[in-house]
């Protein structure tokens, strides 16, 4: 059965992201019946501290020595986690902006799966190479601000293009942005942002 992959990336109950990707999710779902639609919550599930066994595991790797006992071990949790990834056919990773980029369990989690030999390989001779096949990806931001050109007030979004590049590096190429903004301030904005997003997302529901 194929499966989409929706990471959930706020730990919030009135998250506008995740409304946003659960919305998506169920157009999905409507769509293909026959998927199967799992959720990663990034906030409830657990994700290895980026210390001790499996960052000594990543140095191994880049030294092109062997694994100890306790890094085999650790490189374990992030081959599982990187393999639900490689598993999906379709990815929604549906995330507030936070300072300009991107909460720090998606960070942790990016941290956890590139990794030397299980997402991506280093070659002297050719430079980086991905190793995961691309899909079809689709990004939901949510922000305080209008970020829809990509600034707000001389203020940046450094987590378009930051997830991007690190989903590019692992050999996911083919990936959708829809912001939601503003998620703050006066009623009116806040519903037109939702209702754009929204009626976006069921669009592209339905050929995603
Ligand atoms: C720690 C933190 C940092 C934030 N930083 C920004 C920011 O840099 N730019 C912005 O427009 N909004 C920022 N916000 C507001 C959130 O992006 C906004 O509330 C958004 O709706 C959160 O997504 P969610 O509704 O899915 O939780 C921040 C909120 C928090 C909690």
């Amino acid at each position: 059965m194929p499966k989409l992959l929706h990471m959930i990336c706020s730990p919030r109950e009135q998250s506008e992201s995740s409304a946003a990707g659960r919305m998506f999710v169920d157009q999905f779902r409507q769509a293909h019946p026959d998927w199967d639609i799992e959720e990663f919550d990034l906030w409830r599930e657990p994700l290895p501290e980026f210390t001790g066994p499996i960052l000594d595991a990543k140095y191994a790797r880049i030294d092109g020595r062997g694994f100890s006992h306790e890094e085999r071990d650790a490189f374990a949790v992030a081959e599982r986690l990187a393999m639900r990834l490689a598993l999906a056919e379709r990815v929604v990773i549906s995330t507030p902006m936070w300072n300009f980029s991107i909460p720090y369990k998606l960070k942790q989690w990016i941290d956890v799966i590139s990794q030397p030999g299980l997402t991506f390989r280093f070659d002297p001779a050719t430079g980086y190479l991905p190793l995961l096949s691309d899909r079809p990806t689709l990004v939901i931001i949510a922000s305080g601000s209008d970020f829809i050109t990509g600034m707000n007030r001389g203020r940046i979004d450094m987590a378009t293009p930051y997830l991007r590049e690190a989903l590019r590096f692992i050999g996911i190429r083919s990936v959708q942005f829809v912001p939601v903004g503003p998620t703050t301030g006066p009623a009116d904005p806040i519903r037109d942002a939702r209702d754009n997003a929204h009626r976006r997302l069921a669009e592209l529901a339905s050929r995603f």
